[in-house]
């Protein structure tokens, strides 16, 4: 069966903690808290993924200022990597926030490299490092996909002009 990507909403908030906590480990959750005022604030441009009708992963984008979008979280369950589930969640924020932002940001372990390889295919660039970003004191990559960059991931990922 296809992979579906449906909108995040409040409804399934614990959908979506359930993921989080699946998927991260302990010290990089977020609270409750934070989740759902990340679930009621930025819905528009967050999507959780389903196949078979289980609920395998999901993605948090913000709008953290006029024109930057800004992917929170983005997380798949371990036996379902690999088969373009991260790719179709990050390609649903893209193409949603295409027209509304002009950039988009993130921040990555320096040591994920399978992230950081989703994130380059589809054109984010490392802009700068940060030392010390996580609470185990690894350093993280900003990245930032901009300019021609997104115009060339709005075509990788086929978002609707
Ligand atoms: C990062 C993550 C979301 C990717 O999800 P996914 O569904 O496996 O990603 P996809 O299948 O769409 O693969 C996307 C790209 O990632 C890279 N990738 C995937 N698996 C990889 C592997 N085992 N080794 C190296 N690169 C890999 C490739 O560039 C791939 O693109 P390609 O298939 O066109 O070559 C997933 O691995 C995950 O949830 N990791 C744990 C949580 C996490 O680290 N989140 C990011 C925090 S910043």
């Amino acid at each position: 069966m296809a992979i579906e990507v449906k909108r995040c909403s409040m409804d399934i908030i614990n959908i979506v903690e359930d993921l989080e906590r699946r998927i991260f480990r302990p010290s990089e959750i977020y609270t409750r808290g934070f989740l759902e005022w990340l679930c009621e604030n930025c819905s528009q441009s967050s999507y959780v993924a389903v196949k078979d009708g289980v609920y395998v992963g999901y993605i948090i984008t913000c709008i953290d200022r006029p024109g930057q979008g800004h992917v929170v979280s983005v997380g798949v369950l371990p036996g379902y990597r690999g088969m373009g589930i991260g790719t179709m969640l990050m390609c649903s924020s893209i193409c949603r926030l295409r027209g509304i932002v002009e950039s988009i940001v993130l921040e990555v372990r320096v040591s994920n490299e399978v992230a950081i390889n989703l994130y380059s295919k589809l054109g984010f660039r490392i802009h700068h490092r940060i030392p010390g970003y996580y609470s185990d004191g690894e350093d993280a990559y900003f990245m930032v996909l901009n300019n021609g960059y997104l115009n060339q991931a709005y075509s990788t990922c086929q978002c609707n002009p």
